[in-house]
Order: structure tokens, then sequence, then C-alpha cells
């Protein structure tokens, strides 16, 4: 018997694509270094431990399908904090990561079939979704020269179709680490409402942005004037290094939606209630560990550029923020790289790094073959030691392109 067409046809996680091989060199007593995807070792803060610490409860029930009511709370106020006063909890969606607030989100504005526009490179992940949600993505590229910003309007525009629904973007910016300006956010503002398209903003590392003032320009800044077609997506797995808890947000004014993705929650019963009960400590976390945090990354994303950008032959943007970097490689096919990398690169302490292959991050066949994504998810000791080893893995590399 065949599995079905869909689940062949799907796209393998490009973050995970090569863990077979990361397994078997630690099999074989090698450390890896894990650079190629997002799970931070900044440590989750204490309040957020002293909660599992000081677990009583039993039995543990299921959450309310929305979300636990004291998950809810926090989270409206913590919008609040950042100024969206005007968010309510009935806005709100406590979903099972930020994973399951994107796929709630193409859902609930695509019919099968329909189509939503991307900026190349993206999140890998987006297409695994849109494949699930049954969702054509229609990719509008940006470039590593003009530092993924987005093309002029035109460019946009003229990738609309009859069956175009909405626009997925993420700013700050996985795997670009660019961070949208007012402008930018202004124009897809304008063209949703010129084109009678969703917005669909994820936001997750809205905290890491190292470009200094103006801050984040997020999609709640235009929330109110625009209700029926924004949604915000969110996620705690970065900013308090959460990522098992599995605690995501899926924001929209629009009722409609909200109550699909309601739909869609109460098809899985429950996010998990020792996970909202963790997230729901997010008000006891003083403001310092986000600072501290910041500056931690702001810091490792100067190590990783002013590293990187010494190895001849290797390109990229300074990101403006999250922590993740798409950077070019004087190799023909960066996969065959980062497999190498893991079968036959050892370091002098018998050691090497981990990558995720650009391709993975684009749409359009061939883009993306001479690039990895870099995660700076390492403190700067073990950063240095990465690139150092990036540096002897070219060198040494038969495929090197000099
Ligand atoms: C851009 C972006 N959105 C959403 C997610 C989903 O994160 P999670 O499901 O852990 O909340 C990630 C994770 O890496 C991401 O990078």
């Amino acid at each position: 018997m065949n599995s079905s067409l869909r689940i062949r046809s799907m796209p393998v996680s490009a973050v995970r694509k090569l863990a077979p091989y990361a397994t078997a060199a630690k099999q074989a007593g090698a450390t890896v270094f894990h650079l190629n995807i997002g799970d931070p070792d900044v440590k989750t803060p204490e309040a957020m431990l002293a909660v599992l610490r000081n677990w009583d409860r039993n039995p543990i029930g299921y959450a309310p399908s929305p979300g636990e009511p004291a998950f809810l709370r926090a989270l409206e106020s913590y919008y609040h904090g950042l100024g969206f006063g005007f968010l309510t909890e009935s806005d709100i969606v406590a979903t099972v990561g930020g994973s399951e607030a994107i796929i709630m989100a193409l859902f609930s504005v695509c019919e099968p079939g329909d189509e939503v526009l991307v900026f190349e490179p993206f999140y890998s992940n987006y297409a695994s979704l849109a494949a699930m949600a049954d969702v054509r993505f229609v990719a509008v590229p940006t470039t590593l020269q003009t530092g993924f910003h987005l093309p002029e309007r035109t460019q946009i525009e003229q990738r609309i179709t009859g069956r175009t629904k909405a626009i997925l973007f993420c700013t700050p910016g996985n795997p670009t680490g660019t961070v949208f300006t007012r402008t930018e956010m202004e124009m897809l503002v304008t063209i949703a409402k010129e084109r009678n398209l969703f917005l669909i903003s994820d936001e997750v590392y809205r905290e890491y942005i190292f470009t200094g003032a103006p801050k984040h320009t997020s999609i709640l800044h235009f929330m109110e004037s625009l209700p029926d077609r924004t949604i915000m997506l969110d996620s705690l797995s970065k900013r308090y290094s959460l990522c098992g808890a599995r605690l995501g947000v899926f924001v929209s004014r629009n009722p409609e939606l909200v109550q699909g993705a309601v739909k869609i929650a109460q098809s899985r019963l429950s996010g998990g209630l020792i996970d909202q009960l963790v997230g729901a400590a997010l008000t006891e976390v003083p403001q310092s560990f986000i600072a501290e945090v910041q500056r931690e990354y702001e810091s490792r994303r100067d190590i990783l550029y002013t590293g990187l950008t010494a190895i001849p032959g290797v390109t990229m943007t300074r990101p403006e923020g999250a922590f993740y970097s798409m950077v070019g490689l004087p190799v023909p096919d960066a996969e065959q790289f980062c497999i190498w990398l893991l079968e036959k690169y050892r370091s002098e302490g018998n050691a090497t790094v981990m990558l995720a292959p650009g391709t993975g991050f684009y749409l359009t066949p061939g883009k993306g073959k001479s690039e990895v994504r870099i995660a700076y998810v390492l403190n700067t000791s073990d950063l240095k030691t990465c690139i150092t080893m990036l540096a002897d893995a070219l060198e040494q590399y038969p495929e090197r392109i000099r």
C-alpha cells in the first residue's frame, strides 16, 4: 500500500534534513555544534522554571481549547505593555507553538489551491505547513545584495492573481535576519487594502532587533485600522528559550478568523496545560532578562559577521535582527558541503559543525544552492570555535571554488 501523494510530495524540513548524518557523526564519537536550528542555549527564566518545580495540580487536565485563562491574561498584559492596549483576550488564541498558529492562519484565510505570496528566502517550514493546508506559495524574490529587504511594489503586485488570498512574511526575518522598516510595512498594508488581501505577520523574533531606534514595526501597529484582514503570529519559543514548551499565539481582530482558529484548536482539544502555566509566568520575567538576551544575541551577531566576512569567498549581510543569517559560501553545492562537514570534516578536537543547506529556504529551483542558513544560537566561545572550523573546513574542502 502506498502513502498519499500529498504526504510524499510534502517537503522535508530543511533544518532537520541532515539529522541522520549528525547522529552518525555523534555515534562515531564526534562533537557536533548545531548552527542548523534555532534552539537557543540561553537559559529559560527562573520564574518559568519555578512553575514546574512547584507543580501541585493533580490530575493534569485539559486546558480550554483557545487557551488557559491565566496564559491568555498574561499575553494580553504583554501586548498591552508593548503599547497595543486595544487587544483583548478574545482576540488571542493560544496555540501549540507558533507552528500551529501558522497553519491556523493559512487554513482560516485560504480555500484549497489558493495562493499566498511569500518573500524568498523564507522560513522553510512554511512550505510544509502550506502543503498541509493545500495552499500554493508564490515566491517574491529578495536578494542578499539588498539585505533581503522588500523589492519594488510592482515586483509584489505583478504576482497577485485572482487566487491570491494573503501575503505571509516574517520580521525580524528567519532565515535572513532582516527587519522590515515602517515604510516597507506601510507598503504591504497599502497593497493589502488595495488588492483585498490578508496580511499574516510572523513576529516570533520581535524582541531581537539590533538596528537601534526605531524598533520593530509590528502589524499590530496597523491592526486597529485594518481589523478584518490582519493576523499576527507569535511564539514564546525564542523569546524565553521555551522551544520545548510549545507555546504560540494567533492574534486577530477579525472575529470570524478567531472563531476559525478556535475550531481548529477544539479539534485537538487542548494545548499543553503545563506549558501554558509555565508561559503564564511571563508577567514575572523581569524586563532585564529580555534586555540581557538582546545584548547577548547582538554580540553573537557581531562575532559571526566579523568572523565569516573575513573568510575569502564568504558573503553575507549584517543581520539586523532575529538570530539567523543566509550566508553565501564558495562551494558549488552547499548541501554537499554540509554533508561533507558531518561525514568527513573533523577539527583537532574531533568536532564538526552542522549548518542548514540554503535551497530549503527557497521555492525557486536552483536558488540558494551555494548558501547556508546559520543560526547563531550558541554562546560566543562555541560560536568562535564554529567560525574557526568553518574557515578550516573550507580550506580543506576539495570542491571549494577558488
Ligand atoms: C519564523 C518562525 N516562525 C515560527 C516558528 C515556529 O516556532 P515554534 O513552533 O517553536 O513556536 C519558527 C521556529 O523556528 C520560526 O523561525
